[in-house]
């Protein structure tokens, strides 16, 4: 397959070109500072020469967006919306116009597109949007708008040969440097791993490993459509969680933090308190009813084979 990948230069594109690359297929990047062979330029917002990649490929997906570990300032959320609405809407665009368009576009979503919730778990068929929560802050909502607009530019886009899906993607854990589990893993380390505000807001999660073959996944299956969660089936409260995790490093002590702490460590990671806060409690039901089997379903196991690898890295 030829296969395009929008904004693939960050940590879910790394994964995704490894696996694809390593499985034979010819993979382009397009990304807004092409550095190397296989990368083509583009700007995330408007139609240009790239789109000569979107014709005759097999397979597009949209990653593109302004990082969200970032303090929530006007001006960085408005960054989070458009980098993410304009290039799903111009990828849209050029699918749209491809004389051979691809047969299938994924355009990268998020967990965080659910409700703050502990009492029961989000899948695709009962979940609870968020955005109306009465008991959290007001600015919570505006991430929730930012996926939901995301995937009206998917829906919306005129695209009638091209199968769409939208991947709810949870947080991604693989041991590469700089990513979600890296960031925890250091925290956990140096026994900053305890409970944060109480540790009862879940957590959601998927190993890398799982990631790229619910991807493999959902290409294979032509009768899946729409949105799709991407999260292990035992997503666990943020204490469990971040034990689990220090178990794993072997590391006993873990301070818990109060929220004011954890402002104070978000202003200094210059991030957000929300990704911290916000129970994400998500299961994956059209994966699992369509027939997916999970190698890493538990947190225990998965951190453990993530530890392994990371300390193989160094
Ligand atoms: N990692 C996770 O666990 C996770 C979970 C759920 C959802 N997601 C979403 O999945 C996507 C990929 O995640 P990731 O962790 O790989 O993110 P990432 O490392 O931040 O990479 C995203 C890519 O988007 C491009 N980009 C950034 N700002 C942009 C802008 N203003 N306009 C156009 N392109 C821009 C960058 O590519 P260039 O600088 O090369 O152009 C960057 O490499 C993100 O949208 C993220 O929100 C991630």
């Amino acid at each position: 397959m030829k296969i395009v990948i929008a904004g693939g230069t960050g940590q879910v594109g790394a994964l995704l070109e490894r696996a694809f690359t390593a499985q034979g297929h010819r993979v382009v990047i397009l990304t807004r500072n092409p550095r190397r062979a296989g990368q083509v330029a583009w700007d995330g917002a408007t139609l240009g020469p790239w789109v000569e990649e979107i014709v005759g490929s097999d397979l597009a997906v949209n990653l593109a967006g302004r990082s969200v570990s970032c303090r929530y300032t006007e001006a960085n959320l408005k960054d989070m919306m458009d980098s993410r609405v304009d290039s799903a809407r111009v990828v849209g665009q050029a699918i749209a116009a491809a004389v051979r368009p691809p047969r299938l576009w994924l355009q990268m979503s998020t967990a965080t597109i659910y409700a703050h919730r502990h009492d029961a778990a989000n899948d695709e068929a009962s979940g609870v949007i968020g955005g109306h929560e009465p008991d959290v802050p007001d600015y919570w909502a505006y991430s929730v708008k930012i996926a939901e607009n995301w995937e009206r530019a998917q829906r919306e886009a005129a695209t009638p040969d091209t199968r769409k899906v939208a991947l709810r993607a949870a947080m991604v854990m693989s041991p590469d440097r700089g990513g979600v589990f890296d960031v925890l893993s250091r925290m956990a380390r140096f026994g900053l791993g305890g409970p944060v505000a109480g540790g009862g807001q879940y957590v959601s999660w998927i190993h890398d490993q799982d990631f790229v073959r619910a991807v493999e996944f959902l290409v294979a299956h032509e009768e899946l459509t729409g949105p799709v969660n991407l999260a292990a089936p035992e997503p666990l409260p943020q204490r469990a969680f971040i034990r689990a995790l220090r178990t794993s490093w072997r590391q006993p002590l873990g301070l818990p933090a109060t929220r004011w702490m954890a402002e104070l460590g978000a202003f200094a990671l210059r991030s957000d308190t929300e990704l911290l806060l916000k129970s994400r409690r998500v299961t994956p039901g059209r994966l699992v009813d369509a027939g997916f089997t999970f190698r890493y379903a538990t947190w225990p196991g998965a951190a453990d084979d993530l530890v392994r690898r990371a300390r193989r890295h160094g």
